[in-house]
């Protein structure tokens, strides 16, 4: 009972910030993002009778703690699924960043469900993984899709309409992500604990909730008619009225570094030499740029000049989730 899959991370457009309810990941708004080919996470997963607990390996470490009761309570959710009490053995290789703003939980969390489900024998639609992806972490559940996928918030108190749709597979259109790497250190407030303080205390919080459907529409046309200056300009104000957010909480946080500010500030002054590019931050210090093919050796080598950037890591839209034969994993 044995199964492999590969799943690669997201990067949102129109930002998930905000729970409605904790225990089954329901949020405040729908979001969309785009799958990225550069960052992913192969898992395999192996359920086996002999064994009297779960086993999590990621990156051939043993995994403990907070990061352990995690994966073995989303293995519960599979378990009772399935109806099969048994344990399993896990094993994630990560080329991700681990917590520092590039959503190593979408890819691992999206490579976990489809593994598990598929290795138990559960035989889940797209639909249904993405919501069963949902309950281990949010993001995560627009990862079953390449391309361009909306995160549909749903209305239902039990999360059943809660799940991602594809809105372009990644053949529609080529453009670009470049992640600048400022710091792969953990990040100090998790997007679990942002998210809730933002919600409990901000007084911006309902301002960003109702500017939500229009920043939604306005992105879906420019994806279909391919206006990158529209898309880009839209996913720029939109991750910056989230980060507003948590300069609004109490206490305040925020996740930038000043070198996140110098990134910011070069990429709008890429645009004054007339080059469009546009970026987008998630719960962490890291900046990722938006720009198309044509500009990719210039943005790339402005970002590596910026003191503080420790590396520029360039990537193209990715693929949803496929399943590899166990053979071909480490
Ligand atoms: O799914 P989580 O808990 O990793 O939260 C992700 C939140 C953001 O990355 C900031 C936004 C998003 O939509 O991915």
């Amino acid at each position: 009972m044995k199964a492999t899959a590969k799943a690669h991370t997201n990067i949102a457009l129109i930002k998930y910030w905000g729970k409605r309810d904790e225990a089954l990941i329901l949020p405040t708004n729908n979001s969309l993002s785009i799958t990225l080919d550069g960052f992913y996470t192969t898992t395999s997963v192996e359920f086996n009778e002999e064994l009297t607990k779960d086993r999590f390996v990621l990156n051939e470490t043993a995994v403990e703690g907070e990061q352990f009761q995690r994966v073995t309570k989303f293995l519960d959710l599979v378990r009772s699924l399935s109806g099969k009490r048994l344990y399993a053995e896990v094993a994630s290789v990560n080329a991700v960043p681990t917590a520092a703003g590039f959503a190593s939980s979408a890819s691992g969390f999206a490579a976990l469900a489809a593994a598990s489900s598929k290795a138990i024998g559960l035989n889940l639609t797209e639909t249904e993984l993405s919501r069963l992806t949902r309950q281990g972490s949010g993001s995560a559940c627009r990862s079953i899709y390449g391309g361009f996928a909306e995160w549909q918030k749903g209305e239902a108190v039990d999360g059943s309409d809660s799940y991602a749709v594809p809105i372009a597979p990644r053949e529609h259109w080529d453009i670009r992500v470049a992640a600048v790497v400022l710091s792969s250190k953990m990040k100090k407030v998790s997007s679990r604990r942002g998210m809730r303080r933002t919600v409990e205390t901000s007084p911006f919080f309902n301002g960003w909730v109702d500017s939500i459907p229009y920043d939604l529409e306005a992105i879906k046309e420019g994806i279909l008619n391919k206006d990158f200056v529209k898309v880009g300009e839209i996913a720029e104000a939109n991750c910056l009225k989230m980060h507003a957010t948590t300069l609004g909480a109490n206490p305040p946080f925020t996740y930038w570094l000043d070198t996140t500010l110098s990134v910011m500030q070069t990429v709008q002054q890429l645009r004054d030499s007339g080059i469009p590019a546009y970026f987008t931050i998630d719960a962490g210090p890291n900046v990722k740029v938006l720009y198309l093919p044509e500009h990719e050796e210039k943005v790339q080598e402005t970002l590596r000049n910026i003191p503080g950037v420790s590396d520029v890591k360039l990537s193209r839209v990715g693929q949803g989730i496929s399943y590899l034969e166990d053979d071909t994993f480490v």
